[in-house]
């Protein structure tokens, strides 16, 4: 994990409320796996005094690039908007545990949703690179959809998309319908990230059909590296219920032992 001043080289919207924020951290771009995410402070003064955590969307280890797709939502997230290139950026990561991409041989499932697409695509990446044949159902808001689609269709994924409203139940049906189809025809492991909804219905679909499913799971934090207890999370782990820290011990769980409580 490293802590720095990064230069930040661009930091432009890309759709609504979506921005997409590129900045050199060679050490970050070199270890960083897909999965984890950066913990980021948005502004110089004290307003606000906690980081804002991001998954990593894309690095360029070559260049030392990496890139972070957010979405406005708060005070944090909109001084971040305000930032423009040549500004300094105080940066902590890379943290937390990431995918286990590893784990697979053939084809992958992707499935995720608004914001939830970043931490998907480092993913797609790292999986088209060793050959993995990966097909990604992406769903939410229009332009967010078309941007992932676009981005994921360039890596060679094959792309199915749901439009909508994500907590309207006919969006959530068909969500889960597509993802029963495609884990239906069969492949090694799927992997998530979305709105806790999403995440319990589709483990629920995974753990019928007994396909191994990982799902980055989403958490208010604050320190982000274990020593405020502020991000815990019930797991069930060899039957026994426990707790574990998102920020430390995740953000990606098996999703058979995150205990669903939606
Ligand atoms: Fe502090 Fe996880 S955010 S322990």
């Amino acid at each position: 994990m490293f802590l720095f001043e990064s230069e930040i080289l661009s930091n432009v919207r890309v759709a609504d409320d979506l921005y997409l924020l590129t900045f050199r951290a060679p050490e970050i771009a070199l270890r960083a796996q897909p999965g984890q995410f950066v913990h980021v402070r948005c502004n110089k003064g004290e307003h606000p005094f906690l980081r804002r955590p991001f998954s990593i969307y894309l690095v360029e280890r070559e260049t030392g690039m990496v890139k972070v797709l957010y979405k406005t939502v708060g005070i944090g997230t909109a001084l971040l908007a305000e930032k423009r290139k040549g500004e300094q950026l105080d940066v902590l990561g890379p943290l937390g545990k990431g995918f286990n991409s590893k784990a697979v041989q053939k084809s992958a499932l992707l499935i995720g949703e608004g914001a939830g697409l970043a931490s998907l695509m480092f993913l797609a990446e790292d999986l088209r690179k060793r050959g993995v044949e990966v097909s990604a159902i992406l769903g939410g808001q229009r332009e967010t959809v078309h941007i992932g689609k676009r981005y994921f269709k360039a890596l060679g994924v094959k792309v199915e998309t749901v439009e909508g409203d994500t907590k309207k139940e006919e969006y959530q049906r068909e969500m889960a319908e597509l993802f029963r189809e495609a884990l239906g025809k069969g492949v090694d492991r799927a992997f998530g990230c979305g709105s806790n909804h999403l995440l319990a219905l589709t483990a629920h679909v995974a753990r019928m059909l007994k396909i191994p499913y990982e799902v980055s799971i989403y958490q208010n934090m604050a320190c982000g590296v274990g020593a405020c207890l502020c991000c815990v999370r019930k797991i069930r782990e060899e039957g026994k219920l426990t707790y574990k820290l998102v920020c430390k011990d995740g953000p990606v769980f098996n999703a058979e032992e995150v205990v669903w409580e939606v």
